[in-house]
């Protein structure tokens, strides 16, 4: 039985050897955007373990950190997308790809004429933790005894407090690709706790991984080719997006869905499918009598705060979802009604979010709104619309 420690040291293992020569099997073909490649010496290009392409997602002036870097492909695009104003940091566990990759970001700053890249050492469920620090203060006072094992695990819970790997709330855009499924299962809800505590509010996680048509059995996860080829630790389809609404994102979306399975083992597809998910939906409700209509094409939605609406009805929402459909991904999706009275937001009252309910216009006029307009001076003006 492979346990949940010999998961990740079969992973570390096999992404060790694959930083050192190219590894065939664990390639899945994408199509990365060549422009971006130029500058990416060979090595790191001919070591890509990737399934899609996430950087395709990123914006000029960005802080980006990558899960599971790898050799740096998916940083080294990212560092030219988002320019030097913005920012890719990688994140991995593997002392060998971070050597390959650490190698290399002076040779693509040089060619971009910019340093806006680093790597740092650490597991993506763990993004407290920095994993070079922890071994530089180990060796000052080396664990050989139960005393010193349970000192060593105080010394990390404080360097999670102190000096974080990442800190909370501050990257614009989580990325990954192909690596998500390589965490054991007793730490994937961990690990997408981690991705929504770094991010912004406001920010997003972009993730390409491997998912599966179906539950993969047990047998399968125990075993270590499967699992760490990138196979027997993916996800259902639903179970990955369900995981980042648990977690608590919203606008969830499948970006990217490969039609072609990847490999098929024991009937069970195995593709690669792109999301994004969005992290802000958090926070108080105030009533500034502001309403939306769902503009279609559904006949009604519902979304991750449970409002529920049908399409071409007005419905009364708080200053928060207001604000929230005004961005991406909602925006084209909605009509937005302004109440012609503003109410500042320190004088607004609470909104109960509980429940969807409808708002009639004369809530956003006001009772004595009693305008009618002359129709032929607004629009007709000696043409013919009407
Ligand atoms: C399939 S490769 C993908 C590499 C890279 N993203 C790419 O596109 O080529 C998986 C990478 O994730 C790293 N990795 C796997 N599990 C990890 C974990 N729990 N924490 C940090 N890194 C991990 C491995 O060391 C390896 O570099």
């Amino acid at each position: 039985m492979l346990e949940a420690r010999g998961k990740e040291t079969v992973v570390r293992q096999r992404y060790a050897a694959g930083a050192k020569e190219r590894a065939d099997k664990l390639c899945c073909p994408v199509d990365y955007d060549s422009q971006y490649l130029k500058v990416i010496p060979r090595e790191v290009i001919e070591r890509d373990y990737g399934c899609g392409d996430p950087t395709r997602y990123l914006r000029e002036g960005e802080v980006v950190v990558d899960l599971g870097s790898g050799t740096g492909k998916i940083c080294f695009i990212a560092a030219q997308i988002v320019g030097p104003k913005g920012k890719a940091i990688g994140i991995d566990m593997t002392d060998e790809m971070l050597e390959v990759a650490r190698r290399n970001a002076p040779v693509v700053a040089e060619r971009i004429g910019y340093a806006n890249v680093e790597f740092r050492k650490g597991r993506i469920q763990d993004l407290a933790l920095d994993l070079e620090l922890l071994d530089r203060q180990l060796k000052e006072n080396p664990t050989t005894s139960a005393a010193s094992f349970l000192a060593a695990d105080e010394l990390a819970e404080e360097l999670r407090v102190k000096h974080p790997l990442i800190v909370s709330d501050s990257v614009d855009v989580v990325v990954s690709n192909c690596v998500l499924n390589l965490v054991e299962p007793k730490s994937k809800r961990q690990l997408f706790d981690e991705i929504f505590r770094v991010l912004k509010k406001g920010g997003r996680a972009v993730i390409s991984d491997i998912v599966s048509d179906e539950e993969v059995p047990e047998e399968m996860q125990n075993d270590p080719e499967l699992w760490s080829g990138c196979i027997s630790g993916a996800l259902t389809e639903g179970g990955f997006l369900s995981a980042f609404e648990n977690a608590g994102f919203y606008g969830i979306q499948v970006l990217k869905r490969d039609v072609e399975p990847w490999r098929t083992v024991q009937g069970i597809e195995f593709r690669a499918m792109t999301i994004e998910a969005f992290k802000g939906k958090q926070g108080e409700c105030f009533e500034r009598n502001q309403a939306v209509i769902y503009r279609g094409p559904f006949k009604e939605v519902r979304d991750d705060d449970n409002h529920r609406m049908v399409r071409g009805k007005r419905y009364a929402v708080c200053d928060k979802t207001y604000n929230l459909y005004k961005k991406a991904p909602y925006r084209e999706f909605f009509e937005f009604v302004d109440p012609i009275v503003d109410r500042p937001l320190s004088e607004a009252k609470p909104f109960d979010c509980s429940r969807t309910t409808l708002r009639h216009p004369k809530e956003t006029k006001g009772q004595d709104y009693s305008a009618t307009t002359d129709v032929n001076n607004r629009c007709c003006d000696g043409g013919s619309c009407c």
